[in-house]
């Protein structure tokens, strides 16, 4: 029982991602994650990726340095880091969010394509955003 505070990070980065890639990313997070007490989502688009990690603060630090290094993407950018009450994805060590499931009302209202507008988000509407896309969350890439 681990009584560290427990931790959220957002980030987005752009994927430079091959055939099959984006299934061997996400088996590997939700083994790993689902033994070290890490739950999260990932989004996904050609263009995109943005992930929250929550967990024990070093269990997440420690894992966004091995994630910032992977060679699968590039231009990693931290959106939010804090402490919070309680997880959002508590249900998935990794759940899947493709960028094509949400509603365009979703997509537009944060831009949720373009790096660089993300790039800006605020706390307060990182974690709005984040709240606004449990209801998304699924346990893999295929629909
Ligand atoms: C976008 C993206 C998200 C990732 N998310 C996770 C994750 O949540 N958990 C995890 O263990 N690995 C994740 N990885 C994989 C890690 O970057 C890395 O491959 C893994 O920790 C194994 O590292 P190692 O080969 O140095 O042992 C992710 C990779 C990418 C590109």
């Amino acid at each position: 029982m681990t009584h560290e505070p427990l931790y959220a990070l957002l980030y987005i980065s752009k994927p430079r991602i091959q055939e099959g890639d984006l299934t061997a990313i996400l088996e590997t997070a939700q083994r790993f994650n689902a033994t070290h007490d890490i739950t999260g989502a990932l989004l996904h688009n050609d263009n995109l990726f943005m992930q929250c990690l929550e967990g024990p603060k070093q269990t997440v630090v420690t894992l966004y340095d091995a994630i910032k290094r992977d060679s699968r993407h590039k231009d990693v950018r931290t959106i939010w880091i804090d402490e919070i009450p309680q997880r959002r994805f508590g249900r998935w060590s990794m759940g899947a969010i493709p960028l094509s499931s949400l509603s365009v009302g979703l997509s537009d209202r944060y831009a949720l394509n373009t790096y660089s507008h993300l790039a800006q988000l605020s706390a307060v509407d990182a974690q709005n955003l984040l709240d606004a896309l449990v209801p998304f969350v699924q346990e893999s890439f295929a629909v």
